[in-house]
């Protein structure tokens, strides 16, 4: 059984380990959190300001197998930001990703009252790009050589999920 929930302070060495991990470390955006102080930071402010920021620890079978967060972009409009997805190696290739981005895009759109979800996706990550498509996000651009990542010019594809978008 998969499920998701905010994660907690006891999860910030979980967190440190999987950030840091050679096969997420890279696909992560440039400002991603990555020491401890900053993980715990984020742990916090996700418990303090709970409609606004949001990190997630994925579970499956009650074992950590990953994490992913949100932010707000525009509170007007209602558009959260999805951002820092990763999965643990050991936990890959079973679809938890999958059913916890359907999980995460029902909490964010109808618990918290988000009208649209946007994120980006560096456009070498094949895995992440196919994972998108696969949970529902509508793909709706390139930006091209947006971001400077380990010394090249990087294109991200833009993603967005409406709230009538989910099915019923
Ligand atoms: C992006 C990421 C979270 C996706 O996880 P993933 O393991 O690749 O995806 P899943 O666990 O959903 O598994 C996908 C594969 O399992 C298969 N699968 C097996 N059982 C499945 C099921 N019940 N449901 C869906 N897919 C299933 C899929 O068909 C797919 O196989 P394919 O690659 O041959 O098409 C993961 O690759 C990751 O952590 N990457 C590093 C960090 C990263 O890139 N983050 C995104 C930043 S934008």
């Amino acid at each position: 059984m998969i499920s998701i929930r905010r994660a907690r302070a006891n999860d910030v060495d979980f967190l440190h380990r999987l950030v840091n991990d050679d096969d997420v470390e890279p696909f992560l955006g440039g400002r991603a959190a990555l020491d401890r102080e900053s993980l715990l930071r984020e742990v916090e402010r996700s418990d303090s300001e709970p409609q606004d920021f949001g990190r997630f620890v994925i579970e499956a079978d009650g074992e950590r197998a990953g994490a992913m967060g949100f932010e707000v972009a525009n509170r007007r409009s209602q558009i959260a930001r999805l951002e820092r997805l990763a999965v643990q190696p050991a936990f890959r290739g079973r679809g938890i990703a999958d059913e916890a981005a359907r999980q995460f895009q029902r909490h964010v759109l109808l618990d918290l009252g988000y009208h649209r979800l946007e994120l980006e996706i560096y456009a070498f990550n094949e895995r992440a790009l196919a994972h998108a498509e696969r949970a529902g996000f509508v793909r709706e651009g390139v930006k091209r050589k947006a971001y400077l990542r380990h010394g090249d010019r990087v294109d991200a594809v833009m993603f967005a999920l409406l709230r009538e978008d989910l099915a019923e």
